[in-house]
């Protein structure tokens, strides 16, 4: 298969400038606020946007060299299967992330719950809408047991820091 090539449509800009301590998902990251700064050239692609409360990251783990196939994930003590869980150092270092959309200026999208390091490079921005994105009757494999833990507690490490 030919390479792909994706060009960023903007910077996220977080107050996490270390993994160290940082939260794993933007459940565990309520109030902690960031901003987008998207490239001028995409911004008539905003139109419509400002009434969505939650919107989905697609974003570049730029932080990260190479991957694993195999990884201890956060909160974890076990080898699990890169594809059955979300540790950033992956094939293609992709991250997927649902935040609040709190407001849009100009190029600027101001956001809460993030879980991301500060100048992460953004590739998509995707609408949440429940009645497609929910989903009902779910079975959650490994993270059963880890369904109950406090949200503070989901914290990262540096264990995939290179
Ligand atoms: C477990 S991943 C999950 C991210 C996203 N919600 C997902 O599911 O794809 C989140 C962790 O990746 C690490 N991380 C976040 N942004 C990063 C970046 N730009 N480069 C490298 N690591 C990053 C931090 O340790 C953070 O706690």
């Amino acid at each position: 298969m030919e390479p792909i090539i994706i060009n960023p449509i903007g910077i996220i800009h977080t107050p996490h400038m270390d993994v160290k301590n940082m939260p794993i998902q933007p459940i565990a990251a309520e109030g902690i606020k960031g901003y987008i700064e998207l490239l001028p050239e995409y911004m008539e692609g905003l139109k419509d946007l400002e009434g969505f409360s939650h919107i989905t990251l697609l974003y570049r783990f730029h932080n990260i060299n190479g991957y694993e196939l195999v990884v201890i994930p956060f909160m974890d003590t076990e080898k699990r299967g890169i594809f059955a869980c979300k540790a950033p150092k992956r094939p293609n270092a992709i991250g997927m992330s649902t935040v609040k959309l709190i407001s849009i200026e100009g190029n600027i999208l101001h956001i809460e719950q993030v879980d991301m390091l500060d100048g992460t490079p953004l590739i998509d921005i995707k609408p949440f809408y429940p009645r497609y994105d929910n989903r009902e009757n779910v079975t959650i494999g490994w993270l059963e047991k880890n369904k109950d833990l406090p949200l503070e507690r989901l914290r990262s490490d540096e264990r995939f820091k290179d």
